[in-house]
């Protein structure tokens, strides 16, 4: 499968970058991807790069075996079921990153028998630093492990069950809008204790991703790593059980919920 042709309907932020990542990876070749989208104009980057721009999504999905699916969620319907008689099942896998649409949704719009996943990335996947949660139906061993593959040249992949796609989206997704919440309000604090705001940003945002490295690179538990900066009767533990006073934990936690709870109205 690894020299399959990629077609990304819906270049916008996600599929673009989805695009970008994909090249520089050399997953692909620039020449194996089409990317669609109806004002073209915007792909004039991508195109030069030797990728096929164009607004013909019947073509590019003819002449593609993997068809990545970027648009908006009011917008997939029209999108897919105009492309039905388009997709071939023994040809095509579909990879939907559209929220809140289902794979039995998906499989209602392009036909039963294509293969259908949904993956849930974030936005650092315009840096390769993404993570995707990924959820299928019906795929082969083969398929699972090339879409495997083709996310993990984007960041990292996680196999779901479909009925967590809604948390994958609030934990990942909604996720990096709540970290960089996290860098912003250390930065603030950072000023107040005398720095300007572009070295606070840069040493409270190098901090995060630090601590995030420690995780990964020694796989430990995040309270094992709070033990080794909390001197008995020392300022980290002063600081961090104030925060706790005022709900830190506690906020984070509602506010994940809440992301949820609006998710399922
Ligand atoms: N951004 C995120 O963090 C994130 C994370 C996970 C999942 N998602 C999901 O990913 C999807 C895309 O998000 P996004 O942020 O990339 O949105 P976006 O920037 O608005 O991209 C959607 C693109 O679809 C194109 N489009 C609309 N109708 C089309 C058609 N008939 N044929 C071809 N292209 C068409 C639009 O371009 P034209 O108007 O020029 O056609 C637009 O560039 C959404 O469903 C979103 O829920 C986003």
């Amino acid at each position: 499968m690894k020299t399959s042709r990629i077609a990304i309907i819906g270049g916008g932020n996600l599929g673009s970058a989805i695009a970008e990542g994909l090249i520089k990876s050399k997953f692909v070749a620039a020449k194996q991807i089409v990317i669609t989208r109806r004002n073209t104009s915007a792909l004039e980057a991508l195109e030069r790069k030797g990728v096929t721009v164009t607004s013909d999504n019947k073509t590019a999905v003819k002449n593609s075996d993997v068809i990545i699916v970027a648009v908006k969620p009011y917008n997939v319907k029209e999108v897919l079921s105009g492309l039905k008689s388009t997709f071939k099942p023994k040809k095509h896998i579909l990879i939907s990153v559209v929220t809140g649409t289902s794979v039995a949704e998906l499989n209602a719009m392009v036909g039963e028998g294509i293969r259908v996943f949904r993956a849930m990335p974030n936005t650092a996947i315009a840096i390769q630093e993404s993570v995707t949660c990924l959820c299928q139906q019906g795929a082969t061993e083969e398929e699972i492990d090339y879409v495997t593959d083709l996310f993990n040249q984007l960041g990292i992949t996680i196999p779901i069950d479909e009925k967590l796609m809604d948390a994958a989206t609030v934990l990942g997704a909604c996720g990096i809008a709540y970290a960089l919440r996290f860098i912003r309000a250390s930065t603030q604090g950072g000023i107040e204790i005398g720095f300007d705001a572009k070295t606070a940003n840069r040493i409270a945002a190098q901090t995060v991703k630090g601590a995030a490295e420690l995780l990964f690179k020694l796989n430990r538990h995040p309270e094992e790593e709070i033990d080794k900066v909390t001197t008995p009767k020392g300022c980290t533990i002063a600081g961090l059980n104030e925060m706790e006073h005022r709900g830190f934990s506690s906020s984070l936690i509602k506010g994940v919920r809440a992301s949820y709870d609006k998710l399922q109205e």
